[in-house]
């Protein structure tokens, strides 16, 4: 075909294709350029980021399953400032799109972090994480309360001028509502899955296979639910939707982009081949130029 259209508005952003790496998969990004050419990738979403270092959770931190593994990092990073001085400045002469996931433990950290992260050089929008509890309410997680994921997305939506993804929690029996609640409070996009709750237990020593007894799932076992979940926010919502979990390889890509999902991203998959971004673009392009499509939005929500 003569000329392939990959390219996907996700708010203020354009992405010359809808790849993009997962957040906690791919370090800061940095690490990983001579495995792969960053610039090839639509976006780049770096580790979350909170406004204080982070420790993490005790060790194991990282347990495989069928299908999957099990992850309780704990949101494990260097905090704002560290990352301003020592990540940012690689940022700024990519030519792919870098967007900073970041998360708090109250509503006001939240706001204080989207405000220091606006109009920041190098960063081209901000995917929030809403799977924290809020400390000052007990633990309840942002994002499984309708009415609180609204209120936060509200008040981070006037501390910051970038585009504003907010990162869904699967650990909601109605995940559409919860989609409906953060399109009202103001976001420009949404993406899922985040990881699954779950734990597993060693039988020889009866003692739980991480540190932190639970943690959450990701990769191939999580994807057909986490594609039952995409299709129903992209009916429910009028904003773009960002599809991922258990993304292996183009055909999973398109599956996603078949039941709404505007772009993708590539998670747990990176941990065993860091390369999985850019064969999904070039296997993308293959579908759409056999298939005869020459622009990758013509495919989105085309599943019949
Ligand atoms: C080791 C690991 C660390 C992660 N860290 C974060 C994180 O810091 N912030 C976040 O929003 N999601 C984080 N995630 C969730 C992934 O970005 C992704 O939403 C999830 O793993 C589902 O996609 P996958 O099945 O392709 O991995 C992490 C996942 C893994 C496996």
């Amino acid at each position: 075909m003569e000329h392939l259209d990959l390219t996907v508005k996700i708010g203020k952003i354009t992405l010359k294709n809808p790849v993009i790496v997962s957040s906690g998969t791919f370090g800061f990004g940095e690490e990983l350029k001579d495995f792969i050419d960053l610039n090839h990738l639509g976006a780049v979403i770096p580790k979350g980021i909170s406004l204080e270092p982070m420790k993490g959770n005790p060790p194991p931190r990282i347990f495989e399953t069928a299908g999957g593994i099990l992850n309780s990092i704990g949101l494990q990073n260097p905090g704002y400032k560290e990352f301003v001085k020592n990540r940012l400045p690689y940022y700024k002469n990519l030519k792919t799109h870098v967007i900073i996931n970041f998360f708090g433990n109250t509503q006001e950290e939240y706001v204080e972090l989207a405000s220091h992260l606006d109009g920041l050089p190098g960063i081209s929008g901000l995917e929030m994480n809403i799977s924290c509890p809020n400390i000052k309410r007990c633990g309840i997680v942002f994002g499984t309360d309708p009415r609180m994921a609204y209120r936060l997305v509200r008040a981070v939506r006037k501390a910051t001028t970038s585009t504003l993804i907010i990162k869904l929690s699967p650990n909601v029996t109605d995940i559409a509502l919860m989609a409906k609640s953060v399109e009202e409070g103001g976001a420009d996009a949404v993406s899922l899955v985040n990881t699954f709750r779950a734990m597993a237990v060693n039988v020889h020593t009866k003692k739980p296979e991480l540190g932190n007894i639970t943690g959450g799932l990701s990769g191939p076992a999580i994807k057909p639910i986490a594609v039952r979940m995409v299709w129903e926010v992209s009916r429910a919502i009028d904003l773009p939707v960002i599809g991922m979990g258990g993304i292996m390889n183009a055909e999973d890509a398109i599956e996603f982009i078949l039941v709404g999902a505007s772009a993708i991203q590539i998670g747990t998959a990176n941990l065993i081949n860091p390369r999985t971004g850019i064969e999904v673009v070039q296997g993308i392009k293959k579908y759409l130029a056999q298939n005869k499509i020459n622009r990758i939005q013509k495919l989105v929500g085309a599943f019949e």
